[in-house]
């Protein structure tokens, strides 16, 4: 898809997208439409019984014959006070699918002045995201005749270009395709999708002259004293990859930081093995790493001034005869020996090496994110993320920019009393916990593998990384959270 600019005056359109505030009814281009669609644009609306309600939409395509346009989509804005970024993405991802579903090759979306308190993020970048987002479909492994039709080529905001409108639109552009990519990542079921696969990803990534990529095999971990990674590939025939991407800006970088993602491309459980619906989504199991993937490949468009280093220790989690197993101990990579307890609580184990092998590259901050606990979405459900650290600066922010993009986060306390349960006999610490408070448990143990002098947030994606249902901007499967969180995040350090 290609977005533009056009003046209003010069329409000349397959689907025209216009809206309408609820106090106001009709105003703006809406407003001059009227009198131009008999029996006028107000009646019409009436007639359908349309309310303006925040993210309906309706169709007109007869008497539009003066309208430049063959067809109209009215989308109802709600009340100006309540109107937020999402509602605005969400205008974008109904101009794509009412464009495709009446055929399309062009939709020009009118311009729309937004309330004050929007002011940080350009309508031209809401509208491309929301586009992106709302048309993503996971198609590949279907025959042509089951595969969504897409005809819309061309996508123009109704307005002169500004300096402004044009960086929005390219920004709005590199976080939709990075978010429909590391959805891909994770919809690709994991037959497919090995560590292997995600080695070829990265790769691909460091195509681009400022990144680069080391890949690490099993002996160059063993090497390194990997132990707890390399018990979780141990059940596995596909061999272990940990892969660390490195950006560089092309000036002198105004700092260096670190994401981990956990790379589990499936979790069967291991021995501690899972029900048959526990493993349904498992493939998903990669979803950090795919959003660290994918967050890298999109770095020097937005031309970050920033060194990024991205991580991710890649392995299945499968029960064999070589498998890992309750009661074994595994001896990290800064010495620290873990005893499994249970294999399903893999994660934390890959983490434990990729952690401290992150802040060996010495980072201001390091942010791991993980597909961690099935507890996370117990408290949080499946739309908000579970965040913890040991630098309330830096949540706050990654809190703050995960609202602006539509992601929630919210903060879990790291209880100290509860440290207590990962205490064990036999090594310096367990990999799991009691019972209750699965998701701080999970946090506590990774805090242990970050040194208390390295800024850290750890975020539990388990929940929102996994649409269920789905919605206009975030269809069923991979979600590809903390993608736009996360560009917004490294965007905002470059201002400040
Ligand atoms: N990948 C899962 C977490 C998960 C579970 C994500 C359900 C989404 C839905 C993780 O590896 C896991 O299995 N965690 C265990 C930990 C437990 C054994 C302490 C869990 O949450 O049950
Ligand atoms: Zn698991
Ligand atoms: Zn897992």
């Amino acid at each position: 898809m290609d977005f533009s600019f056009q003046k209003e005056k010069e329409i000349k359109t397959d689907l025209l997208v216009v809206g309408c505030w609820k106090e106001k009814k009709l105003s703006g281009l809406a407003a001059r439409l009227d009198p131009k669609i008999t029996p006028g644009l107000g009646q019409v609306l009436t007639r359908e019984g349309f309310e303006f309600k925040a993210g309906s939409a309706k169709l007109i395509h007869t008497n539009l014959q003066e309208v430049g346009a063959s067809n109209l989509l009215v989308f109802g804005l709600g009340e100006k006070s309540k109107a937020d970024a999402q509602l605005i993405r969400r205008l974008g991802a109904a101009a794509v699918r009412w464009g495709n579903e009446v055929k399309a090759k062009k939709v020009s979306v009118e311009f729309l002045s937004l309330p004050q308190k929007m002011a940080t993020l350009p309508f031209s970048e809401l509208v491309v995201e929301g586009s992106h987002w709302g048309s993503y479909a996971f198609d590949q492994y279907k025959s042509e005749e089951n595969c969504s039709k897409k005809t819309v080529e061309r996508i123009e905001v109704l307005t002169q270009e500004t300096p402004v409108l044009r960086h929005g639109l390219a920004v709005g552009s590199l976080v939709g395709e990075a978010t429909n990519f590391a959805r891909d990542l994770a919809n690709t079921p994991s037959s497919d999708m090995t560590p292997r696969r995600m080695v070829y990803e990265a790769k691909k990534v460091a195509r681009h002259p400022q990144i680069t990529v080391e890949i690490l095999d099993r002996k160059a971990c063993e090497k390194l004293g990997m132990g707890a990674f390399l018990a979780v590939a141990k059940g596995s025939v596909e061999p272990p990859y940990l892969i660390h991407l490195v950006y560089r800006p092309k000036g002198r970088p105004r700092g260096r930081i670190a994401i981990v993602g956990k790379g589990i491309t499936f979790d069967s459980g291991g021995l501690s093995i899972k029900t048959a619906q526990g493993m349904e989504t498992m493939k998903f199991d990669m979803s950090g790493s795919a959003a660290m993937v994918a967050v890298l490949r999109s770095l020097p468009g937005l031309q970050i001034p920033l060194e990024v280093h991205g991580i991710a220790a890649m392995t299945e989690n499968m029960p064999s005869g070589g498998a890992d197993k309750p009661g074994d101990i595994a001896r990290t990579i800064i010495g620290r020996s873990i005893e499994i307890l249970n294999t399903d609580a893999e994660g934390r184990l890959t983490l434990a090496d990729a952690i401290p092998y992150a802040i060996r590259q010495k980072p201001d901050f390091v942010i791991d994110i993980a597909t961690l606990t099935g507890a996370c979405v117990v408290g949080l459900g499946d739309r908000c993320a579970g965040i913890m650290g040991n630098d309330q600066k830096l949540i706050g922010q990654l809190v703050a920019s995960g609202k602006l993009m539509g992601e929630m986060l919210w903060q879990l306390p790291l209880v100290e009393e509860y440290k207590e349960d990962l205490k064990s006999q036999v090594a310096d610490v367990k990999n799991v916990g009691n019972r209750y408070g699965g998701a701080i448990t999970a946090g506590l143990f990774l805090e242990q593998f970050v040194k208390p002098e390295t800024p850290w947030a750890h975020i539990d994606i388990a929940g929102p990384a996994w649409a269920e249902k789905g919605t206009d901007l975030v269809p069923k499967g991979g979600t590809g959270f903390m993608v736009p969180t996360l560009l917004h995040f490294l965007l905002h350090l470059k201002r400040s």
